[in-house]
């Protein structure tokens, strides 16, 4: 049976669920019965950070899943994020609220070619981002993610060749920052390589005391205009620790939910993609899939589950480990 067939069997799909405030109340009290955890990236809706037990980015993310002694995981994120958890802790039950949530980064590197390029540099240290699939992790020396990237490659002997894959722009990025010289993928962040530098030029002018922050994920060309370049947390830490008080915030909107909290004074402005959305923001489609009621469900029914051959986990596992040995 697929996942599809085993969500219908158990009217995963028909269940209606409760609504409003009860809505909430459930989801707690399903919660405590269960044991489960709450795990929510920055990026999702802030109506769902506020019931996660732990919001935060991919690294912190992956030590939260490894380090809880919940029964159930949910993972209130992308589909990378929940097999990262099953990885690295597979003796609990993870699941999502939605298994389309996917990534462009993800989506970006078949298996094949993937196994072509490493088989053009067969001496070469493969690292990879986070923000890949189990398969392409367990081909994979050292993950890293966009907080410790620098940490990572500047851990690798000076004389070794590099793969870096699959975000070109954080692997452009991290090469700057190195002086290393690293065999790109050239994959992308759909929400990030969107953002409007034109836009963002004429908020610049209307906001000229505002300083720019960016995270790795974007275009070179907003990096170097950017101010400080950080992962999610790294910007969160830096719009509470700066003595500046107007923000331009080029990353996913999301993480302004948890900035107006830490710093409800200061005024943030989230970066303008180029679609003419009605939030003027930029906004992932795929974060966006998590909703309270597919939370609901994904509490109620167990599923939909993630599930992981060993042949894949263990070596992804190595890879994972490789990379939190270094960011404790
Ligand atoms: P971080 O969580 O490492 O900041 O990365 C952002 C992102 O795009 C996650 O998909
Ligand atoms: Fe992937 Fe970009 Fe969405 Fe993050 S924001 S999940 S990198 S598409």
């Amino acid at each position: 049976m697929n996942l599809t067939e085993e969500a219908a069997a158990v009217g995963y799909i028909a269940r209606s669920t409760p609504k409003g405030a009860e809505l909430i109340t459930e989801i707690l009290r399903l919660k405590k019965e269960k044991n489960a955890v709450i795990l929510a990236h920055y990026y999702v809706d802030g109506e769902i950070q506020e019931l996660a037990d732990y919001v935060g980015d991919s690294l912190g993310l992956s030590q939260a899943a490894e380090n809880t002694e919940a029964d159930l995981i949910v993972f209130c994120g992308v589909h990378f994020m929940g097999e990262t958890a099953k990885i690295l802790n597979p003796s609990k039950k993870v699941v999502v609220p939605d298994f389309n949530a996917g990534c462009s980064l993800a989506d970006s590197v078949p298996v094949e070619e993937f196994a072509a390029l490493k088989a053009a540099h067969p001496e070469a240290i493969v690292v990879s981002y986070i923000n890949c699939s189990a398969e392409i992790k367990a081909m994979t020396d050292i993950i890293c993610t966009s907080s410790n990237a620098v940490q990572i490659v500047e851990s690798i002997p000076a004389d070794r060749e590099i793969i870096f894959a699959p975000d070109a722009n954080l692997g452009r990025y991290v090469a700057h920052k190195t002086g290393r010289e690293l065999i790109l993928w050239e994959g992308a962040c759909m929400v990030h390589i969107d953002i409007s530098l034109e836009k963002l030029a004429v908020l610049k002018s209307e906001y000229p005391e505002a300083l720019l922050i960016a995270h790795p994920e974007c275009k070179e060309m907003i990096l170097k205009e950017a101010d400080y370049v950080g992962s999610t947390t790294a910007l969160l830490k830096f719009v509470e620790t700066s003595p500046s008080s107007t923000f331009i915030v080029a990353t996913e909107a999301g993480i302004l939910h948890k900035m107006k909290h830490a710093v409800p004074h200061k005024h943030l402005i989230p970066a303008p993609s180029n679609e003419q959305n009605t939030c003027a923001c930029s906004e992932c489609p795929y974060m966006k899939m998590n909703t309270l009621e597919k939370l609901y469900n994904a509490l109620y029914y167990e599923l939909p589950e993630i599930h992981l051959e060993e042949s894949i986990r263990i070596p992804a596992y190595k890879a994972l480990k490789a990379m939190l040995k270094i960011s404790v």
